[in-house]
């Protein structure tokens, strides 16, 4: 038994292959870069979901034992249309390398043949394949990403659109927990987890545990959607991200995000990390 991880060197793929390395089972990341950007001891190769003749790639990898790969854990590539070629690759897996099941890690909006993958989601359904769909509401890991954590480190700011919009931010940790349940469960999952963090939080809500937990100001900028998407733009983000994201943003200030429920706690046997404690551990990084 192996896995998969394309995506591989992403913030919940990283954190998935931990839990697999801890628990000694053999995985491999798949991304673009690679082992370049792999850490040390993780085995990585170099896939292109853009890239047909980069596939077969994980397929050719010697697993200790000549362990077959028992399931994927799959992550859209950030281009329009996502899903033709993930459903083309999860049909090339399956008949030509006998996998039987993919966890798909998508958004809470995500549903059911909804373009997006909404549309991976119907695939596997329509094929009978053994699946489960990952659905996360906002990562806290966003805020120790590059272009945020500069923000917040230099200007004391957050900008955003979300308004007063409440959103239930989870640890990439915790989403990783659920995906590694359904990857390695006997049994497979089969429906889709909303995975959600403990409680529901405005960016207003963030700044100020931020302020508390650095012991300076940080506030939190609500900008209109024309100034948030140039505020992106100039921050570097291609065009179709700064308006992909404007448009979570707008929804999450209309009340897309607020929800709350007990996924992480059923499918792991532990509580989500609270923002507090995320904001301890993190302290360092933005002081
Ligand atoms: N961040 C959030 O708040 C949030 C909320 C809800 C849902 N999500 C969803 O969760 C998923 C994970 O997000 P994330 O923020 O963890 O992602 P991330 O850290 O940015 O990781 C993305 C990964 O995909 C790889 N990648 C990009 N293009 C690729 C391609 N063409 N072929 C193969 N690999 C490719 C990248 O590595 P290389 O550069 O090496 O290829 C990287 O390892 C995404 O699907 C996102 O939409 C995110």
């Amino acid at each position: 038994m192996a896995f998969v991880l394309i995506g591989g060197t992403g913030k919940t793929a990283l954190r998935l292959a931990q839990f697999l390395q801890n628990d000694n089972h053999q995985f491999l990341l798949a991304s673009r870069r690679g082992q370049s950007a792999a850490p040390q001891g993780m085995p990585a190769i170099k896939f292109d979901w853009m890239d047909k003749s980069t596939w077969k790639e994980p397929f050719l990898f010697p697993f200790v034992g000549g362990e077959k790969i028992s399931a994927i854990y799959l992550m859209e590539p950030l281009v329009a249309e996502p899903w033709k070629p993930m459903n083309k690759f999860i049909n090339y897996a399956r008949q030509e390398h006998n996998v039987e099941r993919f966890v798909l890690v998508a958004g809470t909006s995500s549903q059911v043949g909804k373009p997006g993958m909404g549309m991976v989601w119907q695939h596997f359904l329509q094929t009978g394949v053994d699946y489960c769909v990952l659905r996360p509401s906002w990562f806290m890991e966003n805020l120790v990403q590059e272009g945020p954590l500069s923000v917040i480190k230099n200007d004391g700011k957050i900008y955003t659109a979300c308004g007063q919009g409440k959103i239930p931010f989870i640890s990439a940790t915790d989403i990783a927990a659920v995906a590694y349940r359904a990857l390695t469960d006997p049994k497979s999952h089969n429906c889709d987890h909303r995975v959600l963090g403990p409680e529901l939080l405005t960016y207003d809500d963030i700044a100020q545990k931020l302020s508390t937990s650095l012991g300076r100001r940080i506030e939190h900028v609500n900008l209109s959607s024309e100034d948030r998407y140039q505020n992106l733009v100039d921050a570097g983000a291609s065009d179709y991200y700064a308006r992909f994201l404007v448009n979570l943003e707008i929804a999450a200030s209309g009340g897309s995000e607020t929800h709350i429920n007990d996924d992480v706690l059923r499918v792991t046997g532990r509580a989500p990390k609270s923002f507090d404690l995320f904001a301890q551990e993190y302290r360092a990084v933005w002081l």
